[in-house]
């Protein structure tokens, strides 16, 4: 664990919450790092599927993992030195990365660079388990969650803005798939983390959620 005198906002919730969007605007608002944890697992999947790697070939999938070449630079992403682009937000690409993300020695091998993140002034996480395993002693953790038909509603709109095909009846299924699978896997299972504050956004908009953990942001520094 890195010294947590800087401070980390974590922000977990299931697929499709709408954590990623809340998460980037309020870093924006703090002036804060943004970690997208995701967006790594994402990664590791596309590198996997690109490799030809088997998804359940645990050793393999953690080799690939400890070594992955990736930049954030500002909205882009590099693997490799190569742009990534919106291919990682692919629906496939996001089963397959909740498939690997409940493998053990894959979630190890993410742990250094997840914490290679954290620099002054502070850090907003996006993730599963930002606040319960990677960030435990965060200044403020928030657990954001919205029904499964608004979070399908959001994906759809989100893969059609981006050109993929959506199918709604598809989507939810498989929503609801990985919502069983991130929660019911044993490694570091999706739940609020110890003192997390619930936010379910259902009938939320974007700015009012960032405004909610703004104001439990200032609460929190506050009593620090
Ligand atoms: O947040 P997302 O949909 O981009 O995440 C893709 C998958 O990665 C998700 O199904 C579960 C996994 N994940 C995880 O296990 N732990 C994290 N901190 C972030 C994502």
């Amino acid at each position: 664990m890195p010294s947590l005198t800087i401070p980390v906002v974590t922000i977990d919730g299931p697929t499709a919450s709408g954590k990623g969007t809340v998460a980037s605007l309020v870093a924006q608002a703090l002036g804060f790092a943004f970690l997208d944890s995701g967006a790594l697992y994402r990664l590791t999947a596309l590198s996997a599927i690109n490799d030809g790697i088997d998804l359940q070939d645990e050793a393999a999938l953690a080799l690939l993992a400890t070594g992955l070449d990736v930049q954030f630079i500002g909205e882009k992403i590099l693997l490799s030195g190569q742009e990534v682009g919106d291919q990682i937000r692919a629906e496939a690409v996001g089963v397959a990365a909740s498939k690997i993300a409940a493998l053990p020695a894959v979630r190890a091998a993410l742990v250094g660079l997840q914490h290679g993140f954290l620099k002054a002034p502070g850090l907003v996480a996006d993730g599963r388990d930002m606040g319960s395993v990677i960030f435990p002693e965060a200044r403020l953790k928030v657990f954001l969650t919205a029904s499964v038909e608004a979070r399908a509603e959001r994906r759809y709109k989100q893969l059609i803005g981006k050109g993929f095909p959506a199918n709604m009846t598809a989507l939810l299924r498989d929503l609801q798939e990985r919502d069983a699978r991130d929660t019911n896997r044993q490694a570091a299972p999706l739940k609020p983390a110890e003192g997390a504050h619930l936010l379910d956004t259902s009938l939320m908009t974007i700015d009012a959620a960032v405004a909610q953990v703004l104001a439990w942001y200032r609460e929190a520094a506050s009593q620090n």
